[in-house]
């Protein structure tokens, strides 16, 4: 049974986070959702109300309300979902990032676990057996491993991960689907690579390297630069779990990939390519006469760095008709681009200061 959508609230978890808030944007202002979402957040260093000012602006609190909350708090989650008769739940929050997993992995096990069982819990009370309500779980394709140079993940490839996120990410993966199988919840689950866009912390390779080059700092290549991940532009990720929210089967997963694998110093590239046809070195004056490529330093290693991610996304494709519909040229332009014209944004973010302290605790130059 398909969930009801028209008219419904749909509670998204982290949805102050990177592709949390770009998916509420992308349900009101290009899948012109006429429902409530209810953002129901955290507010950890990675959640920030700001990235959806626009939003609760121009929809109010009628369509749009936040609620300070932990995925780990049962009875708030069960207390939320019932204050605002939710028939959706599209299930963002986590912990994200591998680096951070590495220096203190309790955090992800709390969250990532213990908070996806809490809603899961939370949903199973409140939806007691109905059928026209969904669960959805967005994961990540690290889940599976480390590719060699050929090969690609499907939804079958078994599971294999290696850091604790995304050791995190399958065990929450595998509790949201014995949901589904053990108590009928009508649970969906979607893996996906690398996303990149608007919004996205800059401790993730794309936004670090952008505002790194512009204040002429080092951009830290981890090993030889030569792994390869999947990018997939933010907005076409959103498309696809709205497609899989609207038309996806309860039970089923759905992988989501950009097709646009890249090697990381290929990544790095791009980006000093692109910030010297829109903001030049010459002009900048924290280059002090460098190039932006001259900035580019190799640095150790991630330990356990996987090598290769890439995803088959045939499945989606065949089945939702969903395909992404940026490239990564024109998506890493964009991206530049909005960094370059969010200055306000950036100053909230960036009190967080945690590349600074990841680059004294964590990076090392080779
Ligand atoms: P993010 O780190 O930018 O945002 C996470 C959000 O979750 C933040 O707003 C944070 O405040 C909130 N949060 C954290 N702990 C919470 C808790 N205990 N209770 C409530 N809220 C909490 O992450 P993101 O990059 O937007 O990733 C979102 C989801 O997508 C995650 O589940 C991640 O595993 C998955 N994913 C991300 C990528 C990617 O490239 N970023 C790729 C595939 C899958
Ligand atoms: P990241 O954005 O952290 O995403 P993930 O680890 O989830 O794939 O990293 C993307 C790739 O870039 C990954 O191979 C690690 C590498 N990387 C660097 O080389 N330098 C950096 O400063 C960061 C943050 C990542």
């Amino acid at each position: 049974m398909k969930v009801n959508l028209s008219g419904g609230s749909i509670l998204v978890t982290g949805g102050a986070g990177f592709i949390g808030s770009n998916f509420i944007r992308y349900a009101f202002e290009r899948a012109g959702f006429k429902g409530r979402i209810i953002n129901y957040d955290k507010l950890t260093y990675a959640g920030n109300p700001a990235s959806l000012k626009d939003v609760a602006a121009k929809y109010g609190k009628r369509a749009y309300s936040f609620v300070k909350g932990d995925v780990c708090d049962y009875s708030k989650a069960l207390r939320t979902l019932k204050k605002y008769r939710v028939s959706a739940i599209v299930h963002f929050a986590a912990e994200s990032h591998v680096d951070r997993s590495i220096c203190g992995p309790k955090d992800f096990i709390e969250t990532n676990v213990h908070g996806t069982f809490s809603m899961l819990e939370a949903a199973r009370n409140f939806w007691s057996g109905r059928k026209d309500v969904r669960f959805h779980h967005i994961s990540t394709d690290e889940v599976y491993g480390s590719l060699g140079r050929t090969g690609s993940f499907s939804e079958t490839t078994p599971y294999d991960p290696r850091s604790p996120y995304s050791a995190s990410k399958a065990s929450s993966d595998h509790i949201a689907r014995a949901y589904f199988h053990t108590y009928g919840l009508p649970v969906s689950v979607s893996n996906c690579s690398n996303n990149y866009g608007p919004y996205h912390y800059p401790e993730k390779l794309i936004p670090l390297l952008i505002l790194n080059a512009l204040e002429g700092k080092d951009l830290p290549v981890y090993g030889d630069g030569k792994n390869v991940r999947d990018w997939l532009y933010v907005e076409d990720h959103c498309a696809a779990v709205w497609e899989i929210l609207r038309e996806g089967r309860p039970g089923e997963t759905y992988n989501v990939g950009g097709n646009c694998e890249k090697k990381n110093i290929d990544v790095v590239k791009d980006i000093c390519r692109l910030l010297e046809s829109v903001r030049p070195s010459a002009a900048n004056p924290a280059l002090k006469g460098r190039k932006y490529s001259d900035l580019i330093t190799f640095v150790k290693d991630r330990p356990g760095h996987d090598l290769r991610y890439a995803i088959n996304s045939s499945k989606i494709r065949r089945e939702l008709g969903w395909k992404p519909a940026h490239n990564f040229e024109d998506g890493l332009r964009s991206t530049i681009n909005w960094y370059l014209r969010n200055p306000a944004w950036l100053a909230v973010v960036r009190k967080a200061a945690y590349a600074v302290w990841l680059d004294k605790n964590y990076r090392r130059r080779k």
